[in-house]
């Protein structure tokens, strides 16, 4: 259904280019533009081919019309307006005789920025649900379709997928980056692999956990996943966030035995005595109290996989050490960036916690890939291949 964008006859068409601007956005200032510059590869490229280009994107999500005041895509194509060679117009609609209009009088090397797509989702869930109508309408307004949103590659909409119906079809090249690294360093890396993986919720990556624990040869666990585990493993984690449901507790414990030599957990850890307490202190895992609330991990542990990775040859992280967004809790995840930039290993990241980790704390150059994708990275690992793709 897709194929690579270059093998498009793109010359003077009018090219739907879906994109995922889902960026960051704080008194109406743009946090962080890394999705935006990462769309800029494939609109240089329909631009060189005299394409006239619309754009779509999703931005937050629309549950209500508060919502559409606070996720307007117009401060995103403002900002890609400073980052292109071109003129750059903001449609506020997202379907609309004017729009139509202004498509029809759009010149080539222009590029029109549709309002959030997902302001079709209020009332009806019309693009989420990947209404084909939706989709249809959309397809009618381009020749041809890119899809260059490798972040919501996970999401079968009608921006992503339905569109993809009626006209032809052509992955954008970002999308194809994305594919390339993740299939070489993650899913078929070259020697010594480990992968680093937290977060706060295990339900979320057990899966991922399972998928990848044949593949790797050490898996460093942190964050809230690694407190569900010790406490699959029947040690008190205190009042630390960790999963309750004792199925999920089950598949731990027998992934815990099954992969005993590649899955390292927490040795000691930092602690509050509950959450509000200022004051932290090193534990052992095996010595917490019941009010004892798990921030981070600690020094013993952090010398542990410190040796882990100067031994291997890839790592993939996806996750930080702890709270790392807290004072009392970022040392660990500021140490293990530190680690891994000193290593000099292959090093991947993906996922949205360790990348905002990474970029909050200025780690953004150190890695051979940066994957754009949160959900959708750990999706097409998962699965190895996008949901997008039938
Ligand atoms: C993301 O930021 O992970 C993507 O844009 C997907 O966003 P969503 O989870 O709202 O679909």
């Amino acid at each position: 259904m897709f194929k690579d964008i270059k093998e498009a006859n793109l010359q003077d068409k009018t090219v739907l280019l879906r994109v995922d601007y889902n960026v960051p956005i704080q008194d109406n200032k743009i946090l962080d533009d890394t999705k935006i510059k990462a769309s800029l590869k494939t609109i240089n490229y329909l631009l060189e081919n005299n394409c006239r280009i619309i754009v779509l994107s999703h931005l937050g999500k629309i549950k209500s019309t508060k919502d559409k005041e606070k996720y307007s895509l117009e401060i995103v194509a403002k900002r890609l307006n400073e980052l292109v060679n071109t003129q750059v117009i903001f449609s506020r609609y997202t379907r609309s005789p004017e729009l139509d209009l202004k498509v029809k009088t759009l010149n080539p090397k222009e590029i029109l920025v549709l309002e959030n797509t997902r302001f079709e989702d209020y009332p009806n869930k019309l693009e989420s649900n990947c209404d084909l109508e939706l989709a249809e309408y959309w397809a009618s307004l381009g020749d041809l379709f890119v899809m260059d949103a490798f972040a919501t590659s996970h999401r079968r909409h009608a921006s992503t997928y339905g569109i993809a119906k009626f006209i032809p079809s052509y992955l954008g090249f970002l999308v194809l980056e994305e594919e390339a690294m993740l299939n070489k360093y993650v899913l078929h890396p070259e020697g010594i692999f480990t992968i680093i993986v937290g977060g706060s919720k295990i339900d979320d990556k057990l899966e991922l956990m399972q998928k990848l624990l044949p593949k790797c040869n050490y898996m460093l666990v942190t964050g809230g996943l690694a407190n569900s585990c010790l406490k699959a493993l029947g040690l008190n984690v205190g009042t630390s966030l960790a999963t309750d449901d004792e199925e999920i507790l089950q598949s731990i414990k027998e992934m815990l035995i099954t992969y005993k030599n590649k899955i390292s957990l927490p040795l000691d850890v930092i602690i509050s005595k509950s959450y509000a307490e200022e004051n932290v202190e090193v534990k052992n895992v095996n010595e917490l109290d019941y009010e004892d609330y798990i921030g981070d991990i600690g020094p013993k542990t952090m010398r542990k996989y410190k040796g882990i990775i100067y031994g291997s040859d890839v790592i993939f992280l996806n996750g930080t050490c702890g709270i790392y967004e807290d004072k009392r809790f970022s040392n660990g995840t500021l140490e293990l960036l530190e680690v891994l930039k000193e290593s000099n290993k292959k090093v991947i990241c993906g996922g949205g916690d360790a990348l905002s980790a990474v970029k909050k704390f200025n780690h953004e150059n150190d890695y051979t890939y940066l994957s754009t994708g949160g959900g959708a990275t750990l999706d097409y690992i998962i699965n190895e291949k996008m949901a997008i793709i039938d």
